[in-house]
């Protein structure tokens, strides 16, 4: 590709390098006719120097970084110097920086405008709860979750992704049943029957322990914050999600439900007594389509191990 005979394609690539464009931004920064730049772009991407990839009607173009990389990497050093000493070029990122200003305002338009209604346009196009989802992508890929009281699998198969290992734990055998069908193709997870009052966990085995809506129905909750805390490492987190105290007596019949909600002092009083730190309580905003009673999470941290007092000085002649 010499700059002599195809200045037009070094500069095309130029523009390419790092940046998609469509062929009507490119024409507009070259200045050139549709039919030129695509005849070019064809020829550049047949020799492999760009991409393009669809989207939606337009197709975008990016100068292709292996190639650029290559065995031709030190002709197109060579060209791309004396391509730059070009005034063409110039006035190209003079051009190119109008384009992409016209791109950025016409975002900086929609939100100007859709203020007052993004939240609206954000849960009719992506749902409710996307970001949550999203979010525990902050899991640390080390951790090992026990999910206590596991029901049908369903924290289970958001936390398997992100981290290295989730214990689910429950006594039904319907309720597990159903969580190994929803989680056949999730091998991290491993699935134990056992009850929350003497879980099937070792000592020190979790970094995270979850009890998501399941102390409701123990009539002593305490013995599971108990189990859970052994069953974390020091230093290891315990999440709790129940309701808020609430008036459904009907639940009691319908559900087997031994508590009508918890209060914050309830929480606090058991995590502190058995030790627990920085204990954090906070309602769960309302899901609008919910028509449960609201919830709240709250969490604590199982203390780090204390350090081994030194020996007194006396002790270490002795
Ligand atoms: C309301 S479901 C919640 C399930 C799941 N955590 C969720 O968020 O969908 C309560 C679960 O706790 C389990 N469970 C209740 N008491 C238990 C106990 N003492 N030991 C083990 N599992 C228990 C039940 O079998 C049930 O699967």
């Amino acid at each position: 590709m010499s700059t002599r005979r195809e200045p037009l394609r070094c500069r095309i690539l130029l523009l390419l390098e790092g940046l998609e464009l469509t062929v009507s931004e490119l024409c507009a920064v070259l200045q050139m006719p549709q039919s030129s730049v695509s005849r070019h772009l064809k020829a550049l991407d047949e020799g492999g120097w760009v991409a393009a990839r669809r989207e939606g009607t337009s197709r975008l173009y990016l100068a292709n970084a292996a190639a650029l990389r290559g065995p031709d990497r030190e002709l197109w050093a060579l060209v791309r110097e004396q391509v730059l000493a070009s005034t063409a070029v110039d006035q190209d990122r003079q051009r190119l920086a109008s384009i992409l200003a016209l791109r950025l305002s016409r975002s900086q338009e929609f939100f100007a405008s859709a203020a007052d209604r993004w939240s609206a346009v954000r849960s009719e196009l992506f749902g409710q709860r996307f970001d949550l989802e999203g979010l525990v992508g902050l899991l640390d890929a080390r951790w090992i979750v026990g999910d206590l009281g596991c029901g049908t699998g369903q924290t289970s198969s958001t936390l398997a992704p992100w981290v290295h290992r989730v214990v689910a734990v429950d006594e039904s055998e319907a309720m597990l049943d159903a969580a190994r069908s929803r989680l056949h193709e999730m091998p991290n997870v491993d699935l134990r029957r056992g009850r929350l009052e003497a879980l099937p966990i070792s000592d020190g085995e979790l970094d995270i322990a979850i009890l998501m809506l399941v102390l409701h129905h123990l009539a002593e909750p305490q013995l599971a914050i108990g189990e859970a805390m052994r069953a974390l490492k020091p230093g290891g987190r315990l999440l709790v999600v129940d309701m808020l105290p609430h008036q459904r007596e009907e639940y009691r019949r319908q559900m087997g439900h031994v508590w009508l909600g918890f209060a914050e002092a309830q929480i606090r009083g058991w995590f502190e007594e058995l030790g627990l730190k920085a204990v954090r309580f906070n309602p769960v905003p309302a899901d609008p389509e919910a028509a449960g009673p609201a919830l709240f999470a709250s969490s604590a941290r199982q203390p780090l191990r204390e350090a081994m007092p030194l020996p007194e000085p006396a002790a270490i002649g002795a």
